[in-house]
């Protein structure tokens, strides 16, 4: 397939389409027209239509899409195809949650390790994998391929735990702590706040309000 820059707002969409044709896939579905996945999705044909068009179409007049075909390639486009070692740095309350939640496995994301500095976590084990100390985190970020690093510690610890992870080659992570982590170009940076889609959701409440009350 052709490389071309897609927009960060296709890509965004991306993971949802791939939700989508997984569960088709399940249901033992083998193609959909661009109205249907257009009525599932609550998105329309032509939005569709244009996203899929960053990657060849993939589509066939009169046919629709090819469900095991498209989930696949826009699983190659996510870059789901290959796994991922992942660590989590800070095992409290919210480190511990995503350490417990196994569909990661499933997408290839492969848990390798959990850290924390709390000496009263050492050894503890979710799901198999042990809670190790920050000391062994130089060596054990180089000797496992670990690719991502999770961080889910307060945000006054964060870009200095992140620029540790960077120098032994952690090449990104997956921000939780409230604060933007300034670091290199080649450092791939998602943060992720849930206050921010609660945030979201609570103005469309008010929307919703105002707009009822006319
Ligand atoms: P928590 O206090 O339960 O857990 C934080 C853990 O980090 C503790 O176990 C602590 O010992 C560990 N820690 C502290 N400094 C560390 C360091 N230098 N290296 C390794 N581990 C270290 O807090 P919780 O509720 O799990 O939240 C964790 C972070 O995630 C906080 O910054 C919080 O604000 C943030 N958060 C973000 C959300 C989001 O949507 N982005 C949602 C909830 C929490």
């Amino acid at each position: 397939m052709e490389e071309r820059e897609i927009s960060q707002a296709v890509i965004r969409r991306l993971p949802r389409y791939y939700r989508y044709l997984g569960e088709l896939l399940e249901n033992g579905m083998e193609r959909i027209s661009s109205n249907d996945l257009s009525k599932r999705m609550k998105v329309t044909a032509s939005q569709i239509r244009q996203d899929l068009n960053n990657f060849g179409g993939f589509g066939q007049q009169g046919y629709g899409y090819n469900v095991k075909y498209l989930y696949t390639e826009i699983g190659k486009i996510l870059g789901l195809e290959q796994d991922h070692n992942i660590i989590i740095i800070g095992a409290g309350n919210l480190g511990q949650a995503l350490a417990n939640y196994a569909a990661f496995e499933s997408r290839g994301f492969i848990l390798k390790g959990i850290f924390d500095v709390n000496p009263r976590l050492e050894g503890v084990t979710i799901r198999g994998v042990p809670i190790r100390m920050m000391d062994e985190i130089n060596s054990f970020v180089k000797n496992n391929e670990v690719e991502i690093a999770v961080l889910t510690i307060p945000k006054d610890k964060a870009l200095e735990v992140a620029d540790r992870l960077v120098e032994n080659g952690v090449r990104a992570i997956w921000n939780f702590a409230h604060t933007d982590l300034n670091l290199p170009d080649h450092i791939i940076v998602e943060n992720v706040h849930l206050s921010e889609s609660l945030m979201q959701l609570s103005y469309n409440i008010s929307r919703y309000k105002e707009e009822h009350r006319k």
